[in-house]
């Protein structure tokens, strides 16, 4: 098949972010044949270096745009090829808690009214299958013992996620009123390579290599679910490919720590000492506790996570330490000049 018979095409947005970066990566190995076009707003967490190695292939295109608004869909949809099906991973939205804490307005535009945007061109366009990727989050907190499944009621209890369960909402009615083809995805907490130093793991490594202070929040006995990037990026696919429309699929890794154990691990990794470790204010509202029951993807879709912790948390430090010249540019706000660079505006 030559580079323009496209067996697919894949619109992706907020692929320049951490998760859609890894997510596009993999799928230009995996599904060579497949046009992606990828549309993000490049916000201070969107860096086109991670696509750096997509950028000369004929099957990828970058459409500079915000998913609020509908003439921007309009011309990534266009960049779309029309001969094949059209599907789209939903990744573009403010993922992080702590901003949604200082400010929830940018949340509610992306994460809501982008979504119900993208929502009405894709129906308009007679999308083929649309995969909404949202978060464990939407469920609230846990106690001690149990763990989420996809009948958990909605209970989010910060502005992040009451604007991601908002839009789990948006996309559920679109299913139900207007036959789209959706799917919704509830996945625990992520780490690997291009993930924004603001979070938790990536943020401990940055500061331990450096010398810096680690800040835990609270007595840092929170406990999140944690899943290798990679993982996660191949049960979206699964579900993109063979999930059933209509129905929401959790993805976890069964892999809970409390993100004090964490900080221990990534200090004693890097052979610094706990002196750095600081107790801080705690984050307003924090959830204690998050575990997913990935259960129904590995019936449905036969997907298990391939990385343990034991080995991908080494391959993550190793990979901050091997690009410390990426981390530097993010830190200094280098990276966000790369667009001009490269793209020329
Ligand atoms: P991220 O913050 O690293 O990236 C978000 C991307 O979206 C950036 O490239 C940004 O420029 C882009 N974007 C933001 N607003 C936009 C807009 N209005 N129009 C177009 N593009 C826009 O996020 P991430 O960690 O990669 O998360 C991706 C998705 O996965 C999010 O929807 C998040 O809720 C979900 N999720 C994340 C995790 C996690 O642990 N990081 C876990 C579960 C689910
Ligand atoms: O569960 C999935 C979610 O995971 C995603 O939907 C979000 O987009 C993603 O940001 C993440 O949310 P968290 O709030 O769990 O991740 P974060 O890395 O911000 O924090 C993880 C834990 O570490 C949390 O209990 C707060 C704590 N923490 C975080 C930071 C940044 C600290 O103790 N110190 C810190 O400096």
């Amino acid at each position: 098949m030559s580079a323009h018979q496209h067996s697919h095409t894949l619109l992706v947005t907020g692929g320049a972010g951490f998760i859609g970066s890894n997510f596009l990566l993999t799928l230009a190995q995996s599904r060579p044949s497949w046009k992606l076009v990828n549309l993000d707003k490049l916000t201070y967490a969107g860096n086109l270096e991670n696509l750096k190695d997509l950028e000369q292939r004929a099957n990828y295109e970058f459409v500079h745009g915000d998913i609020c608004k509908s003439a921007d869909v309009e011309r990534a949809i266009s960049r779309c090829s029309t001969t094949v099906p059209l599907s789209v991973v939903h990744f573009a939205a403010e993922s992080h808690v702590d901003r949604s804490i200082q400010s929830g307005l940018p949340f509610v535009e992306t994460n809501v009214v982008g979504t119900q945007v993208l929502l009405d061109v894709c129906r308009a366009r007679g999308v083929a299958r649309f995969v909404h990727v949202s978060t464990d989050e939407v469920y609230g907190s846990l106690g001690d013992t149990g763990a989420f499944t996809e009948e958990t009621p909605l209970a989010p209890n910060s502005p992040y996620s009451a604007s991601k369960a908002a839009s789990d909402l948006l996309v559920r009615a679109a299913i139900h009123t207007h036959g789209f083809p959706g799917l919704i995805t509830r996945c625990s907490n992520n780490y690997g390579p291009f993930q924004f130093p603001e979070k938790l793991i990536p943020l401990m490594i940055a500061n331990a290599s450096a010398g810096k202070e680690l800040p835990v929040y609270g007595d840092g006995q929170n406990v999140r679910d944690w899943l290798y990037v990679v993982d996660h990026c191949e049960a979206i696919l699964a579900v993109l490919e063979r999930g059933r429309l209509g129905e929401v699929y959790n993805i976890g890794g069964n892999n809970e720590h409390p993100n004090l154990a964490i900080v221990h691990q990534i200090l004693s990794a890097l052979g610094k000492p706990t002196s750095l470790i600081r107790f801080v204010k705690d984050r307003p509202g924090h959830d204690r506790r998050y575990a997913i029951d990935a259960s129904k993807i590995a019936r449905e879709l036969a997907w298990a996570p391939r990385f343990s912790f034991t080995q991908a948390l080494p391959l993550t430090i190793a990979w901050y330490q091997s690009h410390s010249e990426w981390l530097g540019r993010v830190q200094n706000g280098a990276y966000r000049d790369y667009y001009a660079r490269q793209y020329g505006s």
